[in-house]
Parts: structure tokens; sequence; C-alpha cells
């Protein structure tokens, strides 16, 4: 099954490091290429495109210095809610950034832009009808989030979800949803996945920008202490049960209006209260992303080799 050809011996372990609101940025970035997997931001992480823009310039002198860096990628938000979509798609062209990411929409002119200059579209989707409509758009890779990512998570479980998708597309298929070990990564490869697609691990990391707190109750959490609902942010998304209760809100109790707390100011979703997946479980300690990757590493060729001797 394909990794694209950019991808191809420039990475360690078949793994993206997700974009994550408030949490990704350029030192995540840099260090997971340097690590050897794909390290990805929101365009939205950056108050404005101007600095987006600089952000972009400086990603990329820091990984021109590095031989055999992994190739980076951004999110970008494809929906009309998004008024900076047209600015920052130009510069995402001018700098010809590798891999977009997009969410939320399929658009032909956006696609059409960013292979014009041979950068890569992976479209995010969480069922079959969204994943549908990325192929006809002509995507050059699916990411399939499944049940208990972090973020705007699907309802479907892997197991579900990623033979219905072989069935119909052949192209790179990513998977995202509680994936936090080497292990992991073996398994999603060995359901039809080419590579694996983590934010939750990646919260807890040295380099990211997640406040210290969020950091410690990725550390101490358990998959139990995940809250799904769209109370929160008026999507179906997945929160820390100990941030929400923090915010005065009763996690078992929440308002059935969805996003009711977005204006908010001590009960902002993704500032104050924070998301994380069903993954926490696995995650014990906030390490460098290079001692991360390394660990990632070990795990998923250990894991490989058990299984082959298993066959
Ligand atoms: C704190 C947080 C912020 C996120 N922000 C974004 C975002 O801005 N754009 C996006 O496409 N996905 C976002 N996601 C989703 C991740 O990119 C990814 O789909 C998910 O984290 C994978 O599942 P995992 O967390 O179980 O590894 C976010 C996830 C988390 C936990």
């Amino acid at each position: 099954m394909p990794i694209p050809a950019i991808f191809q011996g420039r990475l360690s372990v078949p793994v993206v490091a997700s974009p994550q609101f408030l949490v990704s940025g350029p030192d995540y970035v840099v260090e997971s290429c340097r690590a050897g997997v794909v390290g990805t931001f929101p365009t939205l992480n950056q108050r404005t495109t101007e600095g987006y823009d600089a952000w972009l310039a400086q990603i990329g002198e820091r990984l021109a210095a590095i031989p055999g860096a992994a190739p980076f990628g951004i999110n970008l938000i494809v929906h009309r809610s998004n008024a900076r979509l047209k600015d920052d798609l130009a510069a995402t062209v001018r700098h010809k950034v590798p891999l977009v990411i997009t969410s939320l929409g399929i658009v032909p002119e956006v696609i059409a832009a960013v292979q014009s200059y041979g950068g890569l579209v992976f479209h995010d989707v969480t069922n079959m009808r969204h994943a549908v409509k990325a192929i006809e758009g002509g995507v050059d890779g699916l990411i399939a989030v499944c049940a208990g990512a972090g973020g705007h998570a699907g309802r479907l479980s892997p197991f579900a979800l990623l033979p219905e998708l072989r069935a119909i597309y052949a192209g790179p298929l990513l998977m995202g949803g509680a994936i936090s070990t080497g292990r992991h990564i073996a398994a999603a490869l060995m359901l039809g996945a080419d590579m694996a697609y983590m934010g939750t691990r990646f919260i807890a990391v040295r380099e990211s920008m997640a406040v210290q707190a969020h950091k410690d109750m990725v550390v101490q959490a358990k998959a139990a202490d995940i809250v799904y609902t769209p109370a929160i942010s008026g999507v179906h998304a997945n929160f820390l049960r100990a941030s929400i209760a923090a915010a005065g809100l009763d996690p078992d109790n929440l308002p059935e209006a969805a996003g009711a707390h977005v204006g908010d100011h001590d009960k902002r979703p993704w500032k104050n209260i924070w998301s994380a997946g069903q993954g926490v479980g696995a995650i014990e300690d906030v390490p460098s992303i290079a001692e991360l990757v390394a660990r990632l590493g070990a795990e998923y060729r250990a894991a490989l080799r058990e299984a082959a001797a298993a066959a």
C-alpha cells in the first residue's frame, strides 16, 4: 500500500504528528520532522495570515538546515466560516507547503492550488459519505478520524471504518484515534492504514505549546476521563473531564444547548476546556519529541517482529 513519494526514505516511523489548535507550532513541527515524522500545525494557531506566513518562513529555514528532515504540513479549515481561507491558501502556495490537511469541506480550487506546485492534499473524514466526496474531489490521501480521537472525533470504530474505506480507496490512507504507542501504530497498519495520525500523544511533549496543566492532565487521565459532547464547542468533540469541572461545569450534566459557552471567558473550548482523546490512558510522561519518536519506532518494530514471529 502506498506511502507518498515525498515521504519515502524520510520517515523513521510512519506517523503524522497531527495539527492541534493551541498545541502545535514551529518547535513541534521542526522537532517532529527532525525526528522523522511529519510535523503539522493549523494555520489558525497564528492570529493573522501575516503571522502564519512568518511561521512558514521560519519553519522552512529551520528545516532546510536539517539534512533528511521529514516534510511538514499545515491544516486549512475549508469552510465558509474561515474568513482567512483565501489569504492563508495564498501563503501556503507561496511557501509550497508539502502537505495540506483539509477539514470541513472539499473545494476543488483549494485542491488544485496545492497540487499545482506538487503539494499533497489529505482530507480528514469520519464516515464514508465524506470519504466519497473527498475521493471524487481528487484529494491525494484520506485520514480516517475514528472513535476516541482528540478534537472532533468520529463515532466509528477503526475496525469498521478502515475496511470500508479500503474497499473503495487504494490511495494513501491514514488512521487516527487513540493511537499513543508504537504497538498502536503497528495495529493501524494491520488494519489497512499506511500511516498513523497522532494528536493526543503529541500534546504531552516538551515542544508542544499546550500549557503545562493541560500536559499534566493528559498524563493523569484514563480513557474514562474523556467526555464526548457537543455542549462545549458546538460539534461533538472529546474533552478532558477534569478541565470541564475546573471551568465550573458539571461534566455529567452538560447543558443541552450545543456550544453554549463559546463566548464565556472562563469556559472557552480548547483554551480553558481542554481536548484530548481516549488514548490518554497509555500516556505517562512528557518527553521531548526526539525521545518520543525514538520510543515509538522501537515499540513499532518490536510489535512487527512479534507479529512476524507469530505468523
Ligand atoms: C487539543 C487538540 C486540538 C486539535 N485541533 C485540531 C485542529 O486545529 N485541526 C485539525 O484538523 N484537527 C485538530 N485536532 C484533531 C487532531 O488533529 C487529530 O485528528 C486527533 O488528535 C487524532 O486522535 P488522537 O488525539 O486520539 O491521537 C485536535 C486535537 C486535539 C487533541
